[in-house]
C-alpha cells in the first residue's frame, strides 16, 4: 500500500508566498554543532515545551506518529541516564536530555484520533479515511512479518528528533544526537522497562553551550550526491 494520504489534495494548494525563509533555516543548519558540554541553566518550561511540539510536527509513516519523546530533567532521571551512556558528560551536565522511543506496535492501538483529527480538519478524503486504519493495519503486518516494524517506527522517531535539533539551534540551544547508550537501561530511566513494543531510538541532550564546537566539514558533494543514478 502506497501512503497516499494528501496527494490529492496538494494538487489544489495554493502556491505559498515567496519568503526569504530559506536564508534563515540554511543558517541555523549551518550553525548547528553537536555539542558535548552544557551549562547547567534550567530551560523554561515554555520553551522545551515549543521545542517538542515542533518536535511533533515532523512527518511521519501514514501519519501514524509512532513515536514519542520523553524530557528527563529530574536529578535521578538524568543519573540513570548518565549510567546507561556509560558516564559520558552530556546527561551529566544538560539540563535536559530528550529520549525519542520508537513505538513499533502503535498500529495495534488503533490510534483512531489520528483519522479523526484529520478527516475533521478536511485533510484526508472521507475515503482515503475511512479506509486507510484497515490498509494500515495490513501495511504494518506486512512490516512485521519482514521484522522491519522497529525499523520504520525508528525512522519517524529520527525525523521527530532531526525537527527539534534545528528548531533548539533556532532557539540558540545546543543540542546532540547519542547513540552510545545500553537500551535496556534507559528503558528503566524512562519507565518502560520490558516493553518490547517500544525501542530506543535516539537520546539527545538539550541546554545552553559550555563549548563552541568547530564544523568537522562534510564530504565532498561530488561524493555524496548524485544524479539519477547512485554514483553519479
Ligand atoms: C545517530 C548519531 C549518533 C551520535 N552519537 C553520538 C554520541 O553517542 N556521542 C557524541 O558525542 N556524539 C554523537 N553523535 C554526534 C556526531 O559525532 C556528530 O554529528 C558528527 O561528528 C558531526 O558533527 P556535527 O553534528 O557537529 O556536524 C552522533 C550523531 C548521530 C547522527
Amino acid at each position: 500500500m502506497r501512503d497516499s494520504s494528501t496527494s490529492n489534495d496538494s494538487i489544489d494548494a495554493p502556491a505559498r508566498p515567496a519568503t526569504d525563509d530559506l536564508d534563515t533555516v540554511a543558517r541555523v543548519i549551518h550553525s548547528r554543532r553537536s555539542v558535548r558540554h552544557y551549562r547547567p541553566d534550567p530551560i523554561p518550561a515554555g520553551l522545551l515545551r515549543r521545542l517538542t511540539d515542533l518536535a511533533l510536527q515532523a512527518p511521519s509513516s501514514f501519519n501514524l506518529q509512532a513515536r514519542s519523546v520523553v524530557t528527563v530533567s529530574d536529578a535521578a532521571g538524568l543519573r540513570a541516564l548518565t549510567a546507561a551512556t556509560g558516564g559520558q558528560p552530556h546527561p551529566q551536565e544538560a539540563p535536559v536530555m530528550l529520549v525519542f522511543v520508537a513505538e513499533s506496535a502503535a498500529h495495534r492501538e488503533g490510534r483512531h484520533d489520528i483519522w479523526e483529527t484529520a478527516r475533521a480538519n478536511g485533510a484526508w478524503s472521507e475515503r482515503y479515511a475511512a479506509a486507510s486504519p484497515e490498509d494500515v493495519q495490513e501495511f504494518q503486518k506486512g512490516l512485521e512479518a519482514r521484522g522491519l516494524a522497529r525499523e520504520y517506527a525508528v525512522k519517524d522517531a529520527m525525523i521527530a528528533a532531526s525537527f527539534l535539533m534545528i528548531a533548539a539551534e533556532a532557539a540558540g540551544l545546543a543540542t546532540s544526537p547519542m547513540n552510545g547508550w545500553d537500551e535496556d537501561a534507559v528503558k528503566k530511566a524512562i519507565g518502560i522497562e520490558g516493553r518490547d513494543d517500544l525501542h530506543i531510538a535516539l537520546l539527545m541532550p538539550l541546554g545552553l553551550p559550555a563549548e563552541t564546537r568547530t564544523h568537522p566539514g562534510r564530504r565532498d558533494r561530488a561524493l555524496t550526491c548524485f544524479s539519477e543514478t547512485f554514483g553519479r
